[in-house]
């Protein structure tokens, strides 16, 4: 059994984008906004303004109070819009209820769009023509080219089908020419496609719900997921002790994924300023 140490690929990621930073005249820009104080938001929002400092960037932390308006917060992404200090835009989900997140991902420019979610990226990631990707599934992307396993013709299996997670990993494993299969909460028979799988993406927020008798010997196994239990410790949705006893390759929570995401979206800040120059 492998890990594939997420926490040590972001790092080696952090230092490349550093470097380059340290070559540029005017400093790459990111742009957070946070509505709300919602405490994991204000958590990952920290992490990603810190990330950002780390590196070199410009950024700019914005919280909007948690009664902010539509109109008030498409106004403030219009503003970072225009700015030219300002490469990437994201706003942190999940936004107060009030508020209409389609209308908010669409008001943000596709050149700016850090987090991959604009229909018009979406859209060139579906044509195989991608342009700013999704930052969770790209990084899995890494970190599965980190293993040096061919992906052409592998069998994959993607539990979880959200905007964020579920759906642009089936399109990235699609475009490395895996043969991909999508299942959702309404799957029949889980656990019998899992085990056909040689690489397995898990993102349903569930504890340890992959059980080590559903996965095949030797398979990838990446897990998305992180669910704090009544003891505070944190776990992922696959159960690691039982699960790594049989796979090729596993990723851990915490120090999987997670370092992964924040490590891509300054990747992918980057690459909107190289775009734009
Ligand atoms: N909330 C959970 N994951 C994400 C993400 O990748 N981007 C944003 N903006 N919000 C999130």
């Amino acid at each position: 059994m492998n890990i594939i140490d997420g926490k040590q690929i972001a790092q080696n990621l952090r230092a490349s984008i550093k470097l380059k930073v340290d070559t540029l005249d005017r400093k790459p820009g990111l742009a957070v906004i946070l509505v709300g104080n919602d405490p994991a938001s204000a958590a990952y929002v920290r992490n990603k303004d810190n990330a950002c400092k780390e590196v070199g960037f410009y950024s700019e932390k914005i919280n909007k109070p948690v009664n902010t308006t539509q109109a008030e917060l498409l106004s403030e992404i219009e503003r970072l819009n225009n700015s030219d200090k300002i490469d990437g835009i994201l706003v942190q989900l999940p936004l107060p209820k009030h508020l209409d997140t389609n209308s908010v991902i669409e008001a943000i420019s596709p050149k700016k769009d850090v987090d991959g979610f604009h229909s018009e990226n979406i859209g060139k990631l579906m044509q195989n023509k991608p342009f700013l990707r999704p930052c969770t599934p790209k990084g899995v992307m890494t970190m599965l080219e980190a293993t040096g396993v061919d992906l052409v013709g592998k069998n994959c299996v993607v539990v979880g089908a959200s905007n964020i997670v579920g759906r642009p990993m089936a399109c990235e494993l699609l475009n490395a020419q895996a043969t991909v299969t999508i299942c959702n909460s309404k799957t029949k028979n889980l656990s019998t496609k899992l085990k056909q799988a040689d690489i397995v993406v898990v993102a349903v927020g569930i504890a340890k719900m992959i059980q080590g008798d559903w996965i095949k010997p030797g398979a990838i196994v990446i897990d998305v997921g992180i669910n704090r239990l009544d003891n505070g410790r944190l776990v992922g949705d696959v159960d690691f002790e039982f699960v790594k006893r049989v796979v090729g390759w596993i990723t851990p929570v915490p120090g999987g994924v997670g370092p992964m995401t924040i490590a891509t979206l300054l990747e992918n800040t980057l690459t909107a300023y190289e775009a734009k120059i």
